[in-house]
């Protein structure tokens, strides 16, 4: 999908999309011209007036109303510009609602089930007019197009044999502005390079766990890198994390015949100032069984998805590479199977972490943590001065924000607020979660310095304290994206199956962090 900003010229069009709002009559200041400016021809006894007059038009939010123009005798509405010079072949009113409340939330999710909408028509290329979106700025508007047009129309089927013969894509989608402004152009280039980034996320979620595996993850970050010239990338191999001592992120690995892989991709943006770094960091279990806790099949549906996090960061880290924000950003993922496997790690097994703290392992199925205690500390050692980690970490995010919110816990709340904004600004909805020390206490081991499992009460807060006791003062945010890493359907820009959250509010974060 291409998107062009032209300065009202292109004719012929196959679609045009105009916004409308509730509020048309009472809006003198356009003489009742329901769209905008452009189309205001001092008659309001136009063709299109006489629709929103009948009531076809009300302006409601999701409304849709398409007309055929060739239908409109002598296409005679008394718009001269809209005629002569943009002469669409149809047009599609999209209701925004009150033009007060607009949101560039509500722009992204119209542009979305817009471009759904086109595709179920065939149509390859649309056009919509700028000015007709209200209440936001520009940049923000062609920013939340370009999203929505893009995450929206996404499906992903790679897999069915049918799909790839008829499939209807949106091709270009022209973007009309009265003045041709750079910041515009900015604004909807790099809202490409996020919102591919996220697409890519979500690719590396839904395909297959068969395909997808650890050497797949390490495979497709090197690609990353080796056609980004601003990213690095380092692989640690089964061996060197055996000489890492990442014996908690190895016990989780031992029960696969996979081998597990440390993925580290390294942008420097601020070279001169090593200490002004983050790292990412994603959990990369590209298949959650369980492992000998094994899962109820019910349960395992979906656990392709436990790379996530991982996916998010690598994704997140390609579009860093391509956007170069003035901070130093390394993305890390370790990547492993979680399997039941002869050699597989045992419930009572004590297990010597990479920073040297013993865990009882009480229940296998807790291998988030276990992974994400390694990649932390490895972090630390390598002078992370922030940490965000990214994981599908706990059942019990999904019982206590459901599937539109993301979790966040952490040490730092300046960090967490500075997430919670970023997911303001991209729709990737973020909520501060507790990390209060009754709960923590449900880590205590008896036999070892902590356990891997804290009881059914809180399981996402102890999960989060778990991976804290392993942080110590690095200013630090844990997002459990479990609620939130996959949907079961189309709604508005998220696309069934995976979502790639939270690749967008990473990139973000970074930017926000980088200023
Ligand atoms: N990957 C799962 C968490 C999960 C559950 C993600 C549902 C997405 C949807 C994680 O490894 C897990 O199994 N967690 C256990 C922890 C428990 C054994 C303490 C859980 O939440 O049940
Ligand atoms: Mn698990
Ligand atoms: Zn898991």
């Amino acid at each position: 999908m291409e998107f062009k900003l032209l300065n009202n010229s292109q004719s012929n069009q196959e679609i045009l999309i105009i916004f409308t709002y509730l509020d048309l009559k009472k809006d003198k200041s356009e003489n009742q011209i329901p769209f905008s400016k452009q189309f205001n021809s001092g008659k309001s006894d136009s063709f299109l007036s006489k629709i929103r007059d009948d009531g076809e038009i009300t302006g409601a939010k999701g409304e849709q109303v398409l007309l055929h123009t060739m239908m409109i005798d002598d296409f005679k509405y008394k718009s001269d510009y809209l005629k002569n010079e943009l002469s669409p072949k149809r047009i599609l009113f999209y209701g925004l609602g009150s033009r007060e409340k607009v949101s560039t939330d509500d722009v992204r999710e119209a542009c979305a089930l817009i471009s759904r909408r086109i595709k179920t028509l065939k149509i390859q290329e649309a056009s919509i007019i700028l000015e007709t979106i209200k209440n936001i700025n520009n940049n923000e508007a062609a920013c939340s197009i370009v999203e929505g047009f893009l995450l929206g129309s996404y499906k992903f089927d790679e897999f069915k044999s049918s799909g790839k013969k008829k499939k209807s894509n949106i091709e270009t989608v022209q973007i009309i502005i009265d003045r041709l402004e750079d910041e515009v152009k900015n604004s909807v280039d790099s809202a490409v390079i996020t919102s591919e980034a996220s697409l890519k996320a979500r690719d590396l979620v839904n395909r297959p766990p068969n395909l997808v595996n650890p050497k797949y993850l390490k495979d497709y970050s090197e690609n990353i890198a080796n056609s980004n010239e601003n990213l690095s990338i380092e692989v640690l191999d089964k061996k060197e994390l055996e000489k890492l001592q990442m014996r908690a992120f190895l016990g989780v690995a031992q029960g696969s015949k996979a081998d597990p892989y440390g993925i580290i991709l390294n942008y420097i943006g601020d070279s001169g100032n090593p200490s002004n770094n983050i790292w990412l960091i994603g959990k990369g279990i590209t298949f959650d069984s369980g492992g000998l806790s094994l899962k109820p099949p019910m349960s395992m549906i979906d656990m392709k998805s436990d790379m996530s996090g991982g996916a998010s960061v690598i994704a997140a880290m390609d579009a860093i590479g391509k956007l170069k924000p003035k901070i130093n950003v390394t993305g890390l993922c370790l990547a492993t199977e979680n399997m039941p496997g002869g050699g597989a790690q045992r419930v009572g097994d004590i297990v010597t972490s990479m920073n040297g703290k013993t865990i009882e392992i009480e229940n296998t199925d807790a291998e988030g943590r276990l992974t994400l205690a390694d990649a932390v500390e490895f972090a630390n050692q390598r002078g992370a001065a922030k940490i965000i980690d990214v994981a599908t970490l706990t059942g019990a995010m999904v019982i206590s924000l459901g599937h539109g919110l993301i979790g966040a816990f952490g040490n730092d709340d300046d960090l967490i607020q500075t997430l919670i904004s970023a997911g303001e600004k991209t729709g990737e909805k973020i909520w501060h979660m507790p990390l209060d020390e009754a709960s923590k206490k449900q880590n205590r081991s008896k036999v070892a310095d902590i356990k891997n499992t804290g009881g059914r009460a809180a399981g996402s807060v102890t999960a989060a304290h778990f991976i804290g006791e392993f942080v110590g003062d690095t200013p630090w945010v844990h997002l459990d994206i479990a609620g939130t890493a996959m949907s079961a359907s189309n709604k508005g820009w998220i696309s069934q199956g995976a979502t790639g959250y939270p690749c967008r509010t990473l990139i973000e974060t970074v930017f926000k962090l980088s200023y």
